[in-house]
């Protein structure tokens, strides 16, 4: 498999340079803030995970910071970022590197492969931002832009894998791996490239079909439609809630859910709820869940906690908001 020549990498990095978008972590890359961007931006656009990075490093602005506080503290920090085991995951590997000597991060893929929450891809952006370690970094980008340049409507991951890694400009290895993220994330986009500005529109098969968007395929998504009830039990001192199981949202508060469309009456014998009311539906997807919630309100006299002194998932927020809650 070969890679892009060395014209087409000059090209890009070129490019890179004049146009990439000003990320804090990019003028001194130092391994916990590249680290924390790349789990943060696993899942979130660009500009809504900037500001959960900002927040993030705030709060715990070293590693050892981070180490020193419960998890609840980081998955407070982590809301609304989704996919809560990646917060305890990266509280985790915080308290792993802070009980080393010295408690620094592995610089190459394979020590930073055997932290809790690091796959191949991130193993391969830290190093390589971080401490220029020599490999390519696949993310989504990179597939899309590998399926247009060889106009591949069904790539395959080794295939990817082997032209990425033929591809890589090694002695900016960092700058590489963000050059392509930057060239899917803002030029070579899924639904409406800008194929006009792209430094590799020589090369791009994908151009001479006229069709790019065609590459690659979409892949079948196979998300499980939940129909169920959620039950939002306001009291005098704020909303019944409880704390979530599971590796998504475990450790977080939430309101009573079932997933049975026919389990409303369970629930509400389950709470001692005689009468409620329903104030609408929420729709929220998220890791293979399309979940459709029906959300019912009702009143009791003691229990509940204000919603705002504890970590909840947006998924949560946005029950309490049909239900007439404000964030404090
Ligand atoms: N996505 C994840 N990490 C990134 C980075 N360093 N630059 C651009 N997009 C990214």
């Amino acid at each position: 498999m070969s890679g892009l020549s060395e014209s087409v990498q000059g090209r890009i990095l070129e490019w890179y340079d004049a146009e990439a978008r000003e990320l804090p972590w990019r003028n001194n890359p130092y391994p916990w803030p590249v680290l924390v961007s790349e789990f943060v931006l696993q899942q979130t656009q660009m500009v809504v995970g900037l500001t959960h990075w900002h927040r993030m490093m705030e709060r715990f602005p070293t590693i050892e910071s981070m180490a020193s506080c419960p998890v609840e503290d980081v998955l407070e920090a982590w809301q609304g970022c989704g996919y809560y085991a990646r917060a305890r995951n990266l509280h985790a590997l915080a308290v792993e590197i802070a009980s080393r000597n010295p408690p620094c991060l592995p610089s190459n893929p394979q020590g930073l492969q055997d932290l809790p929450g690091i796959g191949p891809y991130t193993a391969a952006a830290v190093s390589s931002i971080a401490f220029d370690y020599p490999i390519a970094a696949v993310d989504g980008n990179i597939r899309r832009i590998y399926a247009r340049t060889l106009a591949e409507e069904y790539p395959k991951d080794r295939d990817i894998q082997a032209w990425a890694d033929e591809s890589l400009y090694r002695s900016r290895p960092g700058d590489w791996n963000q050059a392509l993220m930057e060239l899917g994330a803002t030029i070579c986009t899924p639904r409406a490239p800008s194929c006009e500005r792209c430094p590799a529109e020589q090369v791009c098969l994908a151009l001479q079909t006229n069709e790019p968007t065609k590459f690659p395929a979409p892949r079948k998504r196979r998300s499980k439609k939940i129909e169920g009830h959620a039950l939002v039990i306001r009291t005098p001192s704020g909303v019944y809630l409880t704390q979530r199981n599971g590796s998504r949202l475990g450790g977080l508060w939430g309101v009573p859910i079932t997933e049975d469309p026919e389990g409303l009456r369970l629930l509400c014998e389950n709470h001692h709820v005689s009468e409620h009311r329903s104030v609408g539906r929420v729709r929220h997807a998220f890791s293979h869940r399309d979940w459709n919630l029906q959300v019912w309100v009702a009143e009791q006299s003691d229990g509940g906690v204000d919603p705002n002194s504890v970590p909840i998932s947006r998924l949560d927020e946005r029950i309490l908001e049909a239900a007439g809650w404000i964030r404090a």
